[in-house]
């Protein structure tokens, strides 16, 4: 298994350009079950979790093709042969659950693994499985399967989310572009993904008002059509490598970023003491060399604090002037990181879902472990300002989230090197 090697201590300096969101890719790539037609993303990034997507679609029957060197996904759903998703794919990635939505909608019937637990928690299908049933569907556990069926396909409803869960509102919104009748998403997740989501489907014929609000309408159709999409700005890679130069110093310009994608996690920036300035060609941050200033972050769905931002912040924290309280609200086993930035030498106190972290003015460089994608990063974001070398093992995680992180971050100056496993 590769490792990343970080030499601390060295001030960035650059433009680092962000990718296409991975959790906009994933949803968007299940959208072309929809559709007989091609669709076709742009500007979608280059990662081990689009790649597990693609096997996942693949077995369906779909075709799905990496052109331009990945950045463009070219599909088509003509083809559709299956409508099991099976679990050796599904327990790879959780996000896999985003075909059955679709599947649903377009065949009437869908079996798909239960993804299992992960390391950030037990991530249950509830409020997936309430919303299907709302729209008329039948479904059964099974073997470790979800045994969907539907009467005639998939009817309009009013399906209220008992939490506004980013997976359920996809699926749901998928699945009622298709569906007779209205549908009506009430407490719909509002994050930048699901915009993107519906900004495509609307491409594709689908008609949805409301996206980006906590009401989704959404009116469904008989058939959807191809179409041809740019998958949305990454505002996590967005806001892990605006935390970048803040932890090691320095100036770094993130293109393609945008103040609207991330403005909670700027406003605990700026509170900081951090200055970011939007240009006209992404988001420019600054940091002067003085440590920020600690601040206390809470989780929350969008537009509160990312969940995917709070192991990077915590990196960031571990060297502010002060303690700051994180309160991780979305999973209830978050703080992985916590024990492997302590071997850095930082100071943290986990009680629960509730993280105490003393600022401390320096850390010491160490072997770590990745434990999942925005863990490894956040031990890499502190690599970057820890005296010595940090080696960050197991670092096949990251490859699910973040394309070329060493490539990214050695450009604009860190010394960064992955280390090639057996
Ligand atoms: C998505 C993101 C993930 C992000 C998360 C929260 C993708 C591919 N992944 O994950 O990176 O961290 O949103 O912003 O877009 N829950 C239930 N029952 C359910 C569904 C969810 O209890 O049926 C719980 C989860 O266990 C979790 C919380 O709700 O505690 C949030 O989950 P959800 O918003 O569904 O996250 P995902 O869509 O899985």
């Amino acid at each position: 298994m590769d490792s990343i090697l970080v030499t601390g201590g060295k001030p960035l300096r650059g433009e680092i350009a962000i990718a296409g969101a991975k959790n906009a890719a994933l949803t968007l790539m299940p959208a072309t079950l929809l559709s007989d037609e091609p669709l076709t993303l742009t500007n979608t990034p280059r990662l081990s979790d689009i790649k597990t997507m693609t096997a996942l679609l693949q077995s369906l029957g779909a075709e799905v093709s990496a052109l331009a060197d990945g950045k463009v996904m070219a599909m088509s759903s003509h083809g559709l042969n299956s409508t099991r998703a099976d679990y050796e794919i599904v327990r790879k990635m959780r996000a896999s659950n985003l075909v059955l939505g679709p599947l649903l909608a377009r065949e009437g019937h869908a079996i798909v693994s239960l993804p299992g637990g992960c390391a950030i928690g037990a991530r249950p299908m509830d409020i997936h499985i309430a919303a299907f049933e709302a729209m008329g569907a039948t479904i059964d556990l099974k073997d470790g399967y979800l045994h969907a069926t539907t009467q005639g396909g998939l009817k309009g409803g009013v399906v209220k989310l008992r939490f506004a869960s980013v997976g359920a509102t996809e699926n749901v919104l998928m699945a009622a572009t298709l569906a007779k009748g209205t549908t009506i998403i009430e407490n719909a997740a509002r994050e930048p993904e699901i915009v993107d989501l519906a900004t495509c489907l609307r491409a594709m014929g689908a008609q949805i008002e409301g996206d980006g609000t906590s009401r989704i309408e959404i009116q469904g159709v008989d058939r959807l059509h191809g179409a041809t999409h740019p998958v949305v700005t990454d505002r996590i890679e967005l806001g892990t490598y605006m935390l970048a130069p803040v932890i090691a110093g320095g100036e770094v310009e993130c293109l393609g970023g945008k103040l609207s994608l991330v403005e909670s996690f700027v406003e605990k920036l700026t509170e900081a003491g951090i200055t970011v300035e939007e240009t006209d060609r992404g988001l420019k941050v600054r940091c002067d060399g003085g440590r920020p200033k600690a601040v206390n972050v809470t989780t929350e769905p969008f537009p509160g604090f990312p969940t995917d931002l709070q192991a990077q912040m915590m990196a960031m924290l571990c060297f502010a002037d002060g303690t700051s309280v994180l309160e991780e609200k979305i999973f209830e086993n978050r703080f992985m990181h916590a024990p492997e930035l302590i071997r850095m030498g930082a100071k943290i106190d986990v009680h629960g879902g509730t993280a105490t972290v003393h600022g401390v003015d320096k850390m010491k460089g160490a072997p770590v472990m990745a434990t999942d994608l925005r863990a490894s990063v956040s031990l890499i974001l502190a690599g970057l300002a820890a005296e010595g070398e940090t080696q960050v093992n197991r670092v096949y995680h990251l490859d699910r989230g973040y394309e070329h992180v060493e490539e990214k971050l050695g450009a604009v100056g860190a010394q960064i090197e992955r280390i090639k496993g057996q």
